[in-house]
């Protein structure tokens, strides 16, 4: 008999180096600790695009003009309501869930409420798309809200696709500046390559199910402290540590006993994360504006002590070091960094999937079997 036993010598853990697909939209130079989405760089997208021009970038593969960012922009904001019935499942469900798991279960539920659920066009595939893009935030938003007793506050379709979410956490019309802080926080984490998350809702939607299992897929895997769940973890890390002072025992310590740093280390990064470069100048900008830097001195003395164990290995800061502590100072709660992660990370998503479809291809790798074989079967009155 001939097992599942494929070529030990091509085993890769946890895929390293494996080519799973074709994609046109972002590269990533791990050396170099470069970005591109279709090609732009990721600086020039932070200081020059928005959101929603990015989004119309990674989904269509060109920049937009005038009329079709005007077009798309209006798409996003007419489509922020979600139908009443989701309301009703955020309230049911238990306030004290982490939002990760209701954004997983209202995307689930919203593609049964979805206008064009039986049609799997290209264009209606497309509607799809826009329409979860658009109704995310508002889900994490009144996530938000309810867990704290609070009213929801209905999107505004005066404000950008940034704007409008923190508009709707805090009630308040953010000032500019900060809309615009937020918004590149969500450009710089649009997409990324064949990262778990959007691995997996290839593989769910190469199976031709629908957008909605794919990205309800994507958001489940985001949500692991090893992808998304890490910007949370860092703002954990930085109260148990507690002052600058402690840092260098804190991480000392911790990588003795093999922990992992939270927001370091990246399976493609060699080089300093360009995300993290942005946010951090970010984060500093802040905290002196603020003149609250406690923060940014630990961050900066993790870096250091960091750089001093693993600059040799390659292990540099990620997203997630800086994200948190950019979130924090708009009054967003360490609860909603990773499902603000999915806020801008789903615009790549459905990227990736629109794109996979056009060439499908069901994902179906093997394992090496190293179970028994040959075992008799015994009857359970005679097993001991
Ligand atoms: C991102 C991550 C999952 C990549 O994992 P990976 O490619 O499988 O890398 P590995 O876990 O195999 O790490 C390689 C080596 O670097 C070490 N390492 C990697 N990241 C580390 C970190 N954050 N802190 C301490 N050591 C780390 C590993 O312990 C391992 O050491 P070893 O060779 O002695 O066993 C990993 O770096 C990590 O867990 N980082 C922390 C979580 C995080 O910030 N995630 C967000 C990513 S954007």
């Amino acid at each position: 008999m001939a097992f599942d036993s494929p070529d030990v010598q091509n085993y890769a853990r946890g895929l390293e180096g494996v080519i799973a697909a074709i994609s046109a939209i972002s590269a990533i130079d791990g050396q170099e600790g470069k970005l591109v989405y279709r090609g732009i760089d990721i600086e020039s997208l932070a200081e020059h695009s928005t959101f929603e021009e990015t989004t119309y970038l990674l989904m269509f593969g060109d920049l937009p003009t005038r009329d079709e960012l005007a077009n798309f922009t209006m798409d996003l904001k007419e489509k922020r309501d979600v139908p009443h019935e989701i309301i009703d499942i955020l309230e049911k469900l238990p306030h004290d869930a982490h939002p990760m798991d209701i954004l997983k279960t209202a995307i689930s539920a919203l593609g049964t409420f979805d206008p064009d659920k039986d049609s799997d066009t290209r264009g209606s595939r497309i509607r799809k798309a826009i329409r979860i893009i658009a109704q995310v935030p508002t889900i994490v938003a009144y996530t938000h809200r309810i867990s704290e007793g609070l009213e929801i506050i209905p999107p505004s379709k005066k404000f950008s696709h940034a704007k409008n979410f923190l508009y709707m956490v805090s009630g308040e019309e953010p000032n500019e500046r900060d809309a615009k802080i937020f918004d590149i926080a969500l450009i710089l984490h649009a997409d990324h390559g064949l990262n778990a998350s959007t691995f997996s809702s290839l593989v769910t939607i190469s199976t031709l199910s629908d957008i909605y299992s794919a990205i309800t897929s994507a958001v489940g895997t985001l949500k692991g402290p090893l992808h998304g769940g890490a910007n949370e973890r860092v703002l954990d890390m930085l109260a148990e540590i507690g002052t600058p002072d402690n840092v260098e025992n804190y991480i000392k310590e911790a990588v003795e006993k093999k922990k992992k740093i939270m927001g370091f280390g990246h399976r493609v990064y060699r080089a300093y994360d360009p995300r993290a470069r942005i946010l951090r100048k970010y984060a500093e900008m802040l905290a002196t504006e603020r003149n609250e830097r406690s923060c940014c001195e630990m961050a900066n003395r993790i870096e250091a002590v960091m750089k001093e164990l693993f600059e040799e290995k390659g292990i540099f800061p990620n997203v997630d070091f800086y994200s948190g502590v950019v979130y924090r100072w708009f009054g967003i709660p360490k609860r909603l960094f990773t499902p603000v992660f999915a806020i801008g990370r789903v615009s790549g998503w459905v990227s990736h999937v629109l794109e996979y479809l056009q060439a499908n291809r069901i994902f179906r790798p093997r394992a090496i079997y190293n179970g028994p074989i040959d075992v008799e079967y015994i009857p359970i009155e005679e097993r001991s």
